[in-house]
């Protein structure tokens, strides 16, 4: 049996409608304690719904969310932030014409006891969270819409590190990255999980997630059909995996007995 306080996230038959399109089937997802989980599937597979519903974005029409254990029929924005959970959008949410350290504080500014804003202050610890998480050549007066996509995908991951969210959903991170931003952004997941921290890591592309996930998670239209670790299979099975996900709406037998919805006291 699993408990959902095992987990930071736990989903229990989550079921999301727009009108007469079901995103979402009755979703069991569980994001583990400083785990990095690669949810993968494709085009209209729910990916960005589920995340949509983990940051209170969405409203689930049916279901429950387990966050560290409280159970929620659904969370809101300001409730997800407080739990710990970030969402980097795949669509931008980046003011493009304010500086870096504004981004990084936005609607969540450091203000004094008349509510100016402290800008030196947040000015000086922007520069060290870029420091920290490796973007060390910009400063952070410089507005957003200079800085290159991978760079841009940072400052998203820096506003979450700075807030200390224990759960850093990365909405499609790779997506129009050049091979060394990629590599960036795959080192950004590497200093999250150092820092014991869990991200959930959205892609089309099994070779970006690789390196990176702990467990991947495939979605099939609405459905998690498939579940596997690391450990159990390479990038070339899991490929093999999402073809024949696509092509026959099933996975080939072979991986059905390490597929963990079907390993007792996995699930
Ligand atoms: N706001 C919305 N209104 C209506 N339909 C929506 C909305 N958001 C998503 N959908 C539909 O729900 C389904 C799942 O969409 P979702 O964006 O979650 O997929 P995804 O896996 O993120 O896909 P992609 O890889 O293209 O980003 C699709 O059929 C989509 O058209
Ligand atoms: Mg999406």
């Amino acid at each position: 049996m699993v408990r959902e306080s095992e987990y930071l996230v736990f989903t229990k038959n989550l079921v999301k409608r727009f009108g007469d399109v079901v995103a979402l089937k009755g979703v069991n997802f569980r994001v583990g304690y400083n785990e990095v989980v690669g949810l993968v599937g494709d085009n209209g597979a729910g990916k960005s719904t589920l995340a949509k519903i983990l940051a209170g974005i969405y409203v689930p029409d049916e279901g429950e969310i387990y966050v560290k254990g409280q159970r929620f029929r659904r969370l809101t924005p300001q409730k997800a932030r407080e739990l710990g959970i970030e969402l980097v959008h795949q669509e931008r949410t980046l003011a493009e014409d304010h500086p870096i350290w504004r981004n990084i504080f936005m609607g969540r500014e450091i203000t004094g006891p008349l509510g100016f804003l402290r800008i030196k202050e947040m000015k000086a610890a922007a520069e060290k969270l870029l420091n920290e998480i490796g973007l060390k050549a910009i400063p952070p007066d410089t507005p957003v819409k200079f800085l290159s996509g991978g760079y841009k995908q940072g400052v998203q991951i820096a506003r979450a590190v700075q807030f200390e969210a224990d759960l850093v959903i990365l909405d499609e991170p790779t997506i129009q990255l050049s091979i060394s931003e990629v590599h960036r952004v795959l080192e950004y997941v590497h200093g999250l999980k150092k820092r014991g921290k869990s991200c959930v890591f959205i892609t089309h592309n099994i070779y970006h997630v690789y390196p990176v996930a702990d467990r991947f998670v495939i979605i099939d239209r609405g459905k998690i059909v498939a579940e596997f670790r690391k450990v159990d299979v390479t990038p070339e099975d899991l490929t093999h995996i999402l073809v024949s996900i696509a092509r026959t709406g099933t996975i080939p037998e072979k991986y059905e007995k390490i597929n963990l919805l079907n390993v007792a006291g996995s699930n």
